[in-house]
């Protein structure tokens, strides 16, 4: 993984999150510049106007006053309101820099509309400062000689300062991430139940169908996934139908041919012929077995596991008395979990007794539940398997050249049944070899 990508969060919903908030803050920000442009060009249009009128009151009441001292002492005297200050000058005054053209227009058109008689020409008035800088100074050439200026102080137009324009940007891209998430987590939710079904099923192939509710397209894909799900079982059920029909129509001709071998004249080949049939025949019923587990859909109930593996455990030690102090149990004394319990049963059976048959013994250990997970070790004393061969003896009918010419022959199904009970729980079974010899066997299962 490249370094930034760490900082690139991978759910979708996140993804999206952070795409829509960058977009949303891209958008009110353009859309409160272009706002704020409209509302500033506003704020200075009354403020021209307000330059104007300020100016012209001055000039109405100087140029009613009579020229010669009068004039000055008026000004002093004039109450003018805060940042307007006025004086007498001879000429234009040229302090500051020459106003825009818009401003210096906005100011003459508003002076030619007073209601003052005041014929201007355009030479006869100037306007200075500008609005950006806060200053405007409008010169007004007097009737007789000399000028009028008349300086207004504005205060500068920031709405961006305003803390009101924050709060507004941040609630408008608030309430839209908020919406924007509503419907994300509506869309995505699909997605995870679609998700859990398809784990669900990968377990059990009888899992029930999801709902094919929700928008078309969800509606569609749930409906698929349904479909698939009902093909996969039929295509299991014809499978496993079809594997104990052969099962079921080999019994009788073998039985036709132990008939038959009774009349061999060769003592020693009958003898090896009627075991083969025999082994053929434990097969066959191991098949059969394997079949109806497989069509059979136990229901699941809360039960005691540590009270199954006593059973598994006793019965063991019934059917092997020799062995009955090799069989232990350590672990808690109860601990409840749903399962279906002879499905359970039977895989920990599977295990129990390949302790059993190649380690003369078991031991089996419970540890507590962690994670949602308790974990079940058997162990045994016996010669273990190769680490090429671990996968292997998972697989139907097979069996480790060692066990094969044991007289206690299997059909090689224990494992293979006992894996697929066990994953069928949400669960597994993996092998590893003891340090000292022996196999220890670790079955997972979710609490
Ligand atoms: N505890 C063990 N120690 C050593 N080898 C084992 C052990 N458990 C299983 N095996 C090997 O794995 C093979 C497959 O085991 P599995 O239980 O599937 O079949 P099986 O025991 O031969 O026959 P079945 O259980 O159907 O009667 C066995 O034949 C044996 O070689
Ligand atoms: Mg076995």
């Amino acid at each position: 993984m490249r370094p930034g990508m760490k900082l690139w969060p991978q759910g979708l919903l996140s993804r999206a999150m952070i795409l829509l908030t960058l977009g949303f803050a891209l958008v009110q920000g353009v859309g409160l510049y272009l706002h704020t442009i409209d509302r500033s060009d506003l704020l200075r249009l009354g403020q021209a106007r307000e330059v104007a009128a300020s100016a012209m009151a001055v000039y109405r009441a100087v140029v009613v006053s009579p020229p010669d001292g009068g004039r000055a002492a008026l000004l002093r005297g004039m109450n003018l309101p805060p940042g307007t200050s006025a004086t007498l000058l001879e000429a234009a005054p040229a302090e500051m820099l020459p106003a825009p053209l818009t401003l210096s227009r906005l100011i003459q058109a508003d002076l030619t509309l007073s209601p003052v008689p005041f014929h201007a020409r355009p030479r006869d008035v100037v306007v200075l400062g500008s609005l950006a800088d806060g200053v405007v100074q409008v010169g007004l050439a007097l009737p007789e000689h000399g000028w009028l200026a008349v300086t207004v102080r504005v205060p500068a137009v920031e709405i961006w300062r305003s803390p009101l324009y924050f709060a507004a940007y941040l609630g408008l891209c608030l309430l839209a991430l908020f919406l924007a998430w509503l419907l994300l987590r509506r869309l995505i939710a699909p997605f995870t139940a679609l998700t859990s079904a398809a784990e669900t099923l990968g377990r059990d192939v009888n899992a029930p169908p999801i709902a094919e509710a929700g928008p078309r397209e969800i509606g569609a894909a749930a409906a698929a996934f349904n479909l698939m799900a009902s093909r996969l079982r039929r295509f299991v059920q014809d499978r496993t139908f079809l594997l104990t029909a052969i099962g079921h129509d080999l019994r009788t001709p073998i039985t036709r041919l132990k008939l038959r071998a009774e009349f061999l004249e060769d003592d020693d080949m009958r003898r090896k012929i009627l075991a083969d049939l025999d082994e053929m025949e434990a097969m066959l019923s191991a098949t059969l077995m394997f079949g109806r587990d497989a069509a059979a859909s136990e229901r699941t109930a809360t039960l005691d596991l540590v009270a199954l593996i006593r059973t598994v455990l006793d019965e063991a030690a019934d059917a092997a008395p020799e062995c009955a102090e090799r069989l232990t149990y350590a672990g808690p004394e109860r601990l409840l979990l749903t399962a279906r319990p002879i499905a359970l049963k039977r895989a920990l059976a599977n295990l129990i007794a390949n302790a059993m048959k190649y380690g003369d013994g078991a031991a089996v250990r419970l540890r507590p539940p962690a994670d949602h997970l308790t974990v079940i070790e058997i162990e045994d004393r016996g010669p273990g398997i190769p680490d090429d061969d671990m996968e292997r003896v998972f697989q139907p009918f097979q069996r480790l050249e060692a066990s094969r010419n044991r007289e206690t022959g299997g059909s090689g199904l224990g494992l293979p049944i006992a894996r697929n009970i066990l994953r069928a729980h949400g669960g597994d079974v993996t092998l590893t070899n003891r340090p000292g010899g022996g196999l220890r066997v670790i079955v997972s299962l979710p609490v």
